[in-house]
């Protein structure tokens, strides 16, 4: 399968004082496409989805966006693309409704004899289609999210962004904090998600899920691309040694270790 190109990462360089972090990445990433990122403690993945996101400006090289070179000051101009990071909870108020949540800045409001009145009805019938629509349940969407799970928060994180016109979401270890139960459905929610065409960054560390959830899977080791392929074409022993450094796949030095 093969998708067209929404991001194109090309020789992104990152030095923090002395220390290179990265060391040179290039790599795509297109629409509907899930790529797991995948690499050792400190190779420079968390750095890398800060700079896509505009968390972090890169010493050097190009992003391109759907075509266009592009540079974000903040992940705020990075978000108004359509390029956000989901954190589980982070960006959700725990004192309001999953309603308003959704919401939050974008009320429907209407005015009677000039007077502004919140569409609550309306909103929360868009947030149910919503949420139906990505297969999530949740009891009452006039909960507050405290009392929501992880794995519910991060349902209204994904279904929001993809609702409101996100095209590139970036997940760094989503799961780490849920349970089996919810973590597959988190992998579920992530493949309709990119089945409505947007692109996906997943980091994660666990083999299982990035083949899960994957088409392609990026490996980066010190700081440089040390494996870009299918992964269909891949197994978890092989991304195991391009993590290693035993082999490297799809890069410009490539070496298949077993041929051919
Ligand atoms: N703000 C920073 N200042 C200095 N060094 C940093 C900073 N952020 C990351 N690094 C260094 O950059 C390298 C890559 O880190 P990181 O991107 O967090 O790796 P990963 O997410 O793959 O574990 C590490 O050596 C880390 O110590
Ligand atoms: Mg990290």
């Amino acid at each position: 399968m093969s998708f067209e190109t929404l991001l194109d990462l090309q020789d992104i360089r990152m030095n923090f004082g002395a220390i290179e972090a990265l060391r040179g990445i290039s790599f795509t990433v297109g629409k509907g496409e899930v790529v797991a990122l995948l690499g050792d403690n400190g190779a420079g993945k968390s750095t890398l989805v800060k700079i896509i996101s505009g968390g972090l400006k890169p010493t050097a090289g190009r992003m391109m966006f759907e075509g266009n070179e592009r540079a974000f000051a903040s992940p705020a101009e990075a978000k108004a693309e359509g390029i956000e990071t989901v954190y589980q909870d982070l960006s959700l108020c725990t004192n309001v409704d999953v309603v308003g949540n959704f919401f939050m800045g974008r009320e429907i409001v209407k005015k009677y004899f000039g007077i502004p009145v919140l569409q609550e009805k309306e909103m929360e019938k868009v947030v149910a289609d919503a949420m139906a629509h990505a297969g999530t349940r949740i009891p009452s969407l006039r909960t507050n999210v405290e009392y929501l799970s992880g794995g519910q928060r991060q349902a209204i994180e994904l279904n929001r962004f993809a609702h409101w016109g996100g095209k590139l979401v970036l997940l760094d270890e989503p799961f780490a904090a849920l349970g089996v139960e919810q973590t597959r459905r988190g992998l579920d929610m992530i493949k309709r998600i990119a089945a409505q065409g947007i692109g996906v960054i997943i980091i994660t560390h666990i083999m299982t899920q990035a083949f899960q959830v994957a088409d392609r899977i990026v490996v980066i080791r010190q700081g440089k691309v040390a494996g870009d392929v299918a992964a269909k074409k891949t197994s978890p022993d092989e991304v195991v040694r391009m993590i290693t450094g035993e082999s490297m796949i799809g890069t410009a030095q490539e070496t298949r270790p077993n041929g051919p």
